[in-house]
């Protein structure tokens, strides 16, 4: 097993033939990534089913969405942060395509974000990160207290320092979710099944292709490719495949829902770090009667998906939310989400095609699953079209935790019907 980076991608499997009675495309996981990778291969033609018990109910209904490459990049990781701003740079369009096929507003909103340091250390912490963001050509700058209060009137008095990044926005995860689920209701070519997935099926004999996935009442559902998309679940799904290791694992975050009045007038995304503690706290457009949902995020736990809300991981968000903004203390607290994120070893999503014909990976997204989406359903749109894979995606190879293999040196996958 390798964690290094490579440029060398398995060439594209073939496609097996579809069985009798099989769909194009099985997606494995009805999250935001899932409905995606279902989305585009109805955009591509192909008859498509997505298996989950409760689409979006995992990662996706707790996500903020920020769109955030700038903000979350951090030390070692800048194939993360290559692949976020490819896929920053893309929301405007997808978000686009999706309204227009969906008729549903995914409410993105270009707002920029403003990080706040709530103490010296605080404050020194934030102008090394702001150093790593010019090394890396990011456009971020620090900027007074009293230039963050202009734009954010709520700033609390104790804050020592500010940081902004015009660049990194937000979008809605669970109007994109909605808006994802229209779009594939609306396209007879699509099927959603409310089971859950518990092994992917193949063929007997070495190299031979996954045909499908079996669900939890016996079901099995066949398609010429599958797309893993099942999260942090998704390597437990790989029994029968051992040339690709998915090595995906649960981290928890818990995030807050808040309604605030007319008279909160948070508009930008507001990241900060408090006595060492990263927070933020994400604006929605206010609905007609003027009220807003506010989310707080994240805690950050190596837990399993126990669903859990913590009294301490609760306290924690509003204590260091409410530090840098105050007002918060009036707004009521109408949701507390706890969900794992797909993480993997090395924080980067198993993206692309495998050795293994059949086989397409799209999970371990960890934080980013919703700014990952649009690199995300390209990736797939080159997988399922014969066309190259993103440069950005390209550069991560989906088997660098597997078994070496020899991938089998066959055309692209293509329409079967
Ligand atoms: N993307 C922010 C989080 O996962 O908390």
């Amino acid at each position: 097993m390798s964690a290094a980076l490579s440029t060398d991608h398995p060439a594209l499997p073939a496609r097996p033939p579809v069985p009798d009675g099989a769909t194009d495309v099985l997606v494995v996981g009805g999250g935001i990534v899932g409905l995606t990778a279902a989305w585009r291969a109805t955009r591509a033609g192909l008859r498509v089913t997505v298996l989950d018990p409760a689409p979006g109910d995992g990662a996706t209904h707790a996500a903020a969405g920020m769109l955030a490459p700038v903000t979350e990049a951090d030390f070692g990781e800048e194939a993360a942060l290559r692949l976020g701003a490819d896929s920053a740079a893309r929301w405007p369009a997808f978000a686009a395509e999706l309204e227009a096929d969906s008729g549903l507003d995914v409410g993105l909103r270009a707002t920029g974000t403003l990080t706040l340091a709530y103490d010296g250390d605080d404050l020194a912490l934030g102008r090394r990160v702001r150093a790593l963001q010019e090394a890396w050509g990011l456009d971020s700058t620090e900027i007074t207290v009293a230039a963050a209060r202009e734009r954010e009137p709520l700033v609390g008095q104790r804050v020592a320092g500010a940081f902004w990044a015009p660049g990194d926005h937000q979008v809605d995860p669970r109007a994109v979710h909605r808006a994802l689920t229209a779009a594939l209701a609306r396209d007879p070519r699509a099927a959603v099944v409310h089971r859950r997935a518990v092994r992917l099926l193949r063929s007997p004999g070495p190299g031979a292709p996954v045909t499908g996935a079996l669900d939890d009442a016996g079901h099995e559902h066949r398609a010429g490719t599958v797309v893993l998309a099942a999260g942090a679940d998704s390597g437990d799904l790989l029994a029968d495949v051992p040339e690709v290791t998915a090595p995906t694992r649960p981290v928890k975050g818990q995030t807050l829902r808040l309604d605030a009045p007319p008279w909160f007038t948070l508009d930008h995304v507001v990241r900060g770090v408090v006595q060492g503690r990263p927070v933020y706290v994400v604006p929605r457009t206010p609905g007609p009667d003027g009220h807003r949902e506010v989310v707080v995020g994240a805690t950050s736990e190596e837990h399993p998906d126990d669903r859990r809300a913590t009294a301490g991981g609760v306290f924690a968000l509003l204590r260091d939310a409410r530090a840098l903004l105050p007002a918060l203390d009036e707004l009521a607290l109408v949701e507390v989400t706890p969900r794992v994120r797909p993480g993997t070893p090395d924080n980067l999503p198993l993206l692309g095609a495998t050795s293994v014909p059949g086989l397409v990976l799209a999970t371990g997204h960890y934080r980013n699953g919703v700014l990952l989406a649009p690199v995300t359903g390209a990736a797939i749109d080159a997988v399922l079209t014969g066309q190259p894979l993103p440069p950005a995606v390209a550069a991560i190879d989906p088997l660098r935790f597997s078994p070496a293999s020899a991938p089998s040196p066959t055309p692209t996958p293509r329409r079967t019907t």
